[in-house]
């Protein structure tokens, strides 16, 4: 076998593993990945007709207030000056979101300041005060008040979990942010933009190194190569991303996840709804939101003819899906619970990930949790012979 390390899945974790493994370590890597792309649900490719970037899992916005993590990217790429900031359309008026000042004068039609402002949310959420909701629906009213929690929240989260909110848990929604003056930036990040070339370059040249060896079609589960599960476990130390309940082959039953499914159209218009998110939080539109690609990157010279739109629908995942966020419901996490056990009992391999983790992580988490596990875990094992677990 011609590598020391086998990394299962080219999404970020994995190519941080592997890339760190093959130029701090000189390591011969085998990164592996059933799709025919590396990059993981951050890829994106040109659309043919009209040349602009779209990203083929979801939007994909790089934010990260982690030094170390910001440092490590732009090694490889460097970020645009975009900020992201998303609109709501609700009842045909449309406003800025996160719920802020803005939107808050717009929806009740007043010029509040922000302590006026602030009074209103704290006596209309003061409808279900002293109370422990038990419920979304609950806990959504005593947060922001019911008027501006049926707006923007109540239909879109439905929409969201194909469940009323009366019967999902209120331990989905711990606070939802309500910002007193006019600030309508979407995240709070020291650094935010997106990569110059787009997500695939940057994605390539974290691989480009000449130890890493990138084989693609090739599930990992799937005898007739040669860094199949048959022939790797117990020989060559393995980071695993793929999802954790697979590798045991389900022994502990299905993990539960919720998929998008994701509607592209080219429109021969130059724009389609000015900006690059619009939410959609009411019943009537079966989609929860609107993505408007060429908005990502105003500093490209897209077409003018032709843009390219994306409509979001959001579902519980089945058998064949691709797995987007975990549901995570209580007995999700006792089957992962049992799943860790089984991992800790595996020899010279680790898991990582998303999917390896059972956990919802953005772009900036999953690289600043492969660096650690490369410092605590995969540096230590290689140069002082520290059991890989
Ligand atoms: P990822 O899923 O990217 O990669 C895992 C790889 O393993 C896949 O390529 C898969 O094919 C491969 N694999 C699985 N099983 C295998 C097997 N048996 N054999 C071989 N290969 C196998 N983050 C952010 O910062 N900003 C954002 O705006 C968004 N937006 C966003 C939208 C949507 C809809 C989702 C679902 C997620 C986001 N994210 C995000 C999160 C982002 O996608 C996430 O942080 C990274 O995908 C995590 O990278 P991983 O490497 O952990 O998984």
């Amino acid at each position: 076998m011609n590598a020391d390390l086998v990394v299962v899945g080219s999404g970020l974790f994995g190519l941080t593993i592997a890339e760190r493994a093959a130029t701090e370590l000189g390591l011969k890597v085998a990164l592996l990945d059933r799709r025919s792309h590396i990059g993981g649900n951050a890829y994106s490719k040109k659309e043919e007709q009209t040349g602009i970037e779209v990203h083929q899992y979801g939007a994909h916005l790089f934010h990260t207030s982690n030094e170390r993590v910001w440092e490590y990217v732009n090694r490889f790429t460097d970020f645009t000056n975009y900020v992201h900031k998303v609109y709501t359309n609700h009842n045909g008026v449309v406003y800025p979101m996160p719920i802020n000042l803005g939107t808050i004068n717009q929806f009740f039609n007043v010029a509040y300041s922000p302590a006026e402002a602030k009074a209103l949310i704290q006596e209309q959420a003061g409808e279900l005060a002293g109370t422990d909701p038990q419920n979304l629906n609950d806990k959504g009213i005593q947060l922001i008040g019911r008027p501006l929690y049926e707006a923007f929240i109540k239909h879109y989260t439905a929409k969201q979990w194909q469940t009323d909110p009366a019967d999902l848990p209120a331990s989905i929604i711990s606070r939802l942010p309500v910002r007193y003056n006019y600030d309508n930036r979407y995240f709070n990040d020291k650094y935010e933009g997106l990569p110059v070339d787009g997500y695939a370059a940057w994605l390539e040249r974290m691989a480009a190194h000449e130890n890493i060896e990138v084989h693609l079609n090739t599930d990992f589960f799937e005898d007739g190569h040669e860094y199949s599960r048959s022939n790797v476990i117990g020989q060559v130390p393995v980071i695993y991303t793929g999802p954790v309940d697979r590798y045991f082959d389900f022994a502990e039953g299905d993990l539960s996840w919720r998929t998008i499914d994701l509607e592209q159209e080219v429109l021969p218009i130059e724009d389609f709804q000015g900006c690059a998110v619009m939410n959609y939080p009411d019943a009537d539109q079966p989609y929860t939101r609107i993505h408007e690609f060429r908005h990502f990157h105003p500093e490209r010279d897209y077409t003018k003819d032709a843009t390219v739109i994306m409509r979001e629908f959001s579902r519980f995942a089945e058998k064949g899906d691709e797995p987007y966020y975990p549901v995570n419901t209580s007995v999700d996490r006792e089957k992962l619970l049992a799943y860790r056990d089984l991992a800790k009992g595996e020899d010279k391999v680790l898991f990582g990930g998303r999917l390896g983790t059972y956990k919802y992580l953005d772009m900036h988490m999953a690289i600043g949790a492969a660096l650690s596990m490369f410092d605590n875990k995969i540096k230590p094992h290689f140069e002082n012979g520290q059991k890989l677990e």
